[in-house]
C-alpha cells in the first residue's frame, strides 16, 4: 500500500528528528529539503507526491499550485501566508491554514525592545562606552539628544494579535496610542478603548510608529516609501517586525540619512537574509535584528506541536483548524 505523504519544504528548526520520529510512529512518508530559494521546478519536484506540505519561506505562487495534484492541505509555518498564493490554492481544491496563535508575546516583545533600544539610543549608547573608556572620560556628545518616551505618542499599524499585545505592553509606559487598522471591528475598538484614524494622521503625529499590519502584495507592498517618510516626523521613530516588504528598505536608508526621520529599528528585510552591501545594514540610526522575533525556546516548539496536531487532525478526519481558504470558493475570512 502506498504511504500517505508529509513534505517540508524548508525549516528553521535545528533538525527535525522529533518530526521525523512522530511520522515514523504514524507510519507517514516523510521528506524534508531545504528549499527557500530553490525554482519552481525543483520546488514542484520535492513536493509533488506529497498530500500535505509544510511551508515556511518557499514561494507556492499560481504556477506552482496549479502542478499540485496529490496535494489536500499546505501548512504555513508561521502566521503571515503571503508566500503562498491563497486563491490560487482555492481554485485547485487545496486547503491552505496557518498557525496564528504563536510567538504572539515574543514579536511583541521584540517589538517593544527595539522601540526603547531606537528611543534610547542603544547601540549608540555602546558606541559611547567604547570611546569613553578609550579616552578615560565620558564621550556623550554622539548620544545628544535622547528624549523621554513617557508622553510620547506611538502609532501602531494594525492592531491584531501582535499589534494588541504591543499596545498593552507599552501601557507601563505612559505613552499616548494613535491607531491605523482599516479592519478593525467595533468590538475591538471597544475592547481597547481606541477610534482608529487614518495612515496619514498617524504618520504626521506619532513619535513612534510600530508595524504589525500582514504583507498584503496589493494593498500594503511599500506601504512605507518616501512620501510616508517625509510625513512623519523628524524625531520619529520606525520600527517593524512584520514584513520586510511593507517598507521599501532602500528609501527608509535615504530617509534616515537625510534627517527626515530619525531611528529605525528592523527585524525582516525583502530579501532574506539581506545582502550584506544594503545601505540600511551601515547606517547609525538603524538597528537591524535578524528575523527572529518569533523566536524562544517556547514557541519553537509550541509551533512544531501545533503543526503536528493539524497534521494528526487531518489524517484522522477531523476538520483542520485557522483555514485561510474555502477550497473552489476563494479565501475565507481571517
Ligand atoms: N518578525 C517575525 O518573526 C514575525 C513573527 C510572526 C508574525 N510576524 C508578522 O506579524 C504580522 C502581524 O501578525 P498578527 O498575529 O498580529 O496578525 P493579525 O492578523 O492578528 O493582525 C493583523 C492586523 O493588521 C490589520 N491590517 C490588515 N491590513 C491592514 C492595513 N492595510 N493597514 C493597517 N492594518 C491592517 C488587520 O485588520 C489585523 O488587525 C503577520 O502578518 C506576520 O507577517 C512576524
Amino acid at each position: 500500500m502506498i504511504k500517505r505523504k508529509v513534505v517540508i519544504t524548508d525549516y528553521i528548526e535545528p533538525d527535525l528528528d522529533w518530526e521525523t520520529r512522530t511520522f515514523d510512529s504514524y507510519d507517514i512518508d516523510f521528506a524534508h529539503y531545504q528549499l527557500k530559494n530553490a525554482s519552481r521546478e525543483e520546488l514542484l519536484d520535492a513536493v509533488k507526491d506529497a498530500e500535505i506540505i509544510v511551508v515556511n519561506m518557499a514561494r507556492f505562487d499560481e504556477a506552482l499550485i496549479s502542478g499540485l495534484n496529490k496535494t489536500q492541505l499546505i501548512i504555513r509555518h508561521g502566521i503571515g501566508y503571503d508566500n503562498v498564493d491563497i486563491d490560487a490554492a482555492a481554485r485547485k481544491g487545496i486547503t491552505v491554514i496557518n498557525i496564528p496563535d504563536y510567538c504572539v508575546p515574543e514579536v511583541a516583545e521584540q517589538a517593544v525592545m527595539l522601540i526603547v533600544a531606537c528611543q534610547r539610543k542603544l547601540t549608540t549608547q555602546l558606541h559611547s562606552m567604547q570611546c569613553s573608556t578609550e579616552a578615560g572620560k565620558w564621550v556623550f556628545e554622539p548620544v545628544y539628544p535622547v528624549y523621554q518616551l513617557q508622553g510620547k505618542t506611538v502609532g501602531i499599524v494594525g492592531l491584531g494579535r501582535i499589534g494588541g499585545t504591543v499596545f498593552r505592553m507599552l501601557q507601563g509606559f505612559g505613552v499616548k496610542f494613535l491607531v491605523c487598522d482599516p479592519y478593525l471591528s467595533k468590538e475591538r475598538k471597544k475592547e481597547y478603548g481606541i477610534e482608529t484614524c487614518s495612515l496619514e494622521d498617524l504618520l504626521q503625529n506619532s513619535d513612534i510608529v510600530t508595524i504589525h499590519c500582514p504583507l498584503k502584495w496589493e494593498e500594503t507592498y511599500h506601504m512605507f516609501d518616501t512620501l510616508q517618510f517625509k510625513m512623519m516626523k523628524k524625531t520619529a521613530i520606525l520600527v517593524n517586525t512584520a514584513r520586510g516588504a511593507i517598507v521599501n528598505l532602500e528609501t527608509l536608508d535615504q530617509a534616515l540619512r537625510a534627517g527626515e526621520i530619525a531611528q529605525a529599528g528592523i527585524d525582516v528585510y525583502e530579501v532574506e537574509p539581506p545582502s550584506a552591501d544594503l545601505p540600511l545594514l551601515h547606517n547609525e540610526r538603524a538597528i537591524c535584528t535578524p528575523h527572529l522575533s518569533w523566536l524562544s525556546e517556547e514557541s519553537g516548539w509550541t509551533i512544531r506541536e501545533k503543526i503536528m496536531e493539524q497534521i494528526r487532525r487531518y489524517m484522522d478526519g477531523e476538520t483542520v483548524q485557522n483555514i485561510l481558504t474555502v477550497p473552489n470558493t476563494g479565501p475565507a475570512a481571517g
